[in-house]
This record gives C-alpha cells, structure tokens and sequence, in this order.
C-alpha cells in the first residue's frame, strides 16, 4: 500500500515511490499530476519541494474543502488538506458577530473556509509568504470581510482588538504569543498550535502559554500526527 495525498487533481507521494508506482497511481479518477515529495517541510514558510513524477508538468491546482475552492502551488506554498476537519473544529466555535484574527493564514484555508461556515463580519488573516498571500486574496475574493496582509506576524498591529486569534504555526507559534495577547480582546479566545510528544500533552504547551498570560484552558484537541509518538495539537484559552 503506497501512502499518497490528494490536493486537487494533483497527488503527492514520498521520495521512496517508484516512477512505475506513480504511472499507476496517475491512472486514478480526477488525478492529472503525480509529484514526490524531495525533502520534508522546511524554511519560514513551511515549503515543501516537489518533482513532477508523471502527468502535467505543473504543481498549482484548485482544492475543494467544506464548501469552497482554493488555487494554489502545492511546492511554493504550505497546504495541508488534513486539517479541514480542524478547520470546520473552529468554523464550529465561531459566533455571530465575531471578529477573528488568522495569523500565518497561508493561502486562506481558515479564513474562507470560517467566511464560508460562519457568522463573523471580520476576519483578518497575516501571511509573510507573498505567493500564499497572492493566493489567499484569490481565493477570498468573493469576500469583502476578510482582510489580508502579507507581512511578518510580529510588526502586525491593527486599529481594534478581536474576539478571537488563531495561530496555526505549530513550529514556533510561542514566539508569536506576544502579538496574539496583543491583538485579542480580554475574555476572548486564542487557538495555539503546537507539536508535542505524548506524554507532553498538553503541559509543555501549558507552560507556553502561562508563561504570557492568565487564562483559563477551554480545550486542548489532537488535530493530526507529525511524527510517530509527536502530535499536533491545539489549545483553546480564554484570556482572563
Ligand atoms: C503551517 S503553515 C499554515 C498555513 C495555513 N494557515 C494553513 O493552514 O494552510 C504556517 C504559515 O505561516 C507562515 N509564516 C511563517 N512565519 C511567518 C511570519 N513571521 N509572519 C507571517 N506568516 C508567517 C508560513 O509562510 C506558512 O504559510
């Protein structure tokens, strides 16, 4: 069994994937691409490089997620279509006129996908990768609520506070909590995500965390797996 991701018409396997595999595997309903993976995700932008195996000589395409579309480059820009269910986790939270801030928001999963499901009337997304920001402002054209602004997350300022702030950047989202406590209301909400082995579940996020601030945990979720034993996880804090 060859282990592979779907995005699009585009699919993904790892570097020890034979080029008869992907022949095989370019034959599927809807499949136009086949790339291997060369490497793991790297770099501030969480990139990952890719060769075209078989199919198409391309790596952008159009994915569909929980009512929308997203175009985007599947080498220049970080995209997981395993999160959706953790996106429609907070598209869940979300209430009628909220304001909610995405840092690191990529080529918009979050941000149109909580546009989309949700009841907010602001949503704002920060993304320092100019090719995922281009894309994110595509892909959230139809909504004139959600704002996007390609820059560092940490000179990020904005002239009013939100309900809710998330920070999907599991690698270091601690060096951003600054700006996170900064831009969010009191009592409102904050999602940190982090990876963490098993048995530091949820603590050392924990610790993180009231290092910063007062809060109270509403939630800690595992959202996915990275590597064996160390998950991905997200802790849900009200900010006291
Ligand atoms: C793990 S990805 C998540 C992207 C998107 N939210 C998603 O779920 O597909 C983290 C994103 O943070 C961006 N990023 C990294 N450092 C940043 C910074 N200092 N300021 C703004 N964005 C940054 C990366 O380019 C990348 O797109």
């Amino acid at each position: 069994m060859v282990a592979y991701d779907v995005i699009g018409d585009i699919l993904i396997v790892g570097e020890d994937v034979t080029n008869e595999k992907c022949e095989e595997l370019l034959e599927k309903k809807n499949i136009n691409v086949v790339l291997r993976k060369k490497g793991i995700h790297h770099g501030e932008f969480r990139t990952q490089d890719m060769e075209v195996v078989c199919g198409e000589k391309r790596k952008e395409t159009l994915y569909k997620e929980n009512g929308v579309q997203l175009k985007l480059d599947v080498e220049k820009c970080y995209f997981s279509p395993r999160l959706g269910t953790e996106r429609m986790r907070i598209a869940s939270l979300v209430k009628e006129g909220e304001k909610v801030l995405v840092l690191f928001s990529g080529v918009g999963p979050y941000c149109i996908v909580l546009a989309k499901n949700t009841e907010a009337v602001k949503i704002v997304g920060v993304e320092k990768n100019k090719v995922a920001h281009d894309y994110a402002v595509w892909n959230c054209r139809k909504y004139p609520y959600v704002k996007l602004f390609n820059e560092d997350a940490k000179d990020f300022s904005f002239d009013e506070k939100f309900d809710r702030v998330l920070m999907p950047l599991p690698k270091s989202a601690e060096d951003f909590l600054d700006v996170a406590l900064k831009c969010v209301k009191k009592k409102g909400i904050v999602h940190f995500y982090d990876f963490l082995h098993e048995n530091d579940i949820p603590d050392v996020a924990l610790e993180k965390i009231k290092s910063k601030c007062k809060c109270k945990v509403l939630d800690v979720v595992k959202c996915g797996q990275y590597s064996p034993g160390k998950f991905r996880i997200c802790v849900d804090f009200q900010v006291l």
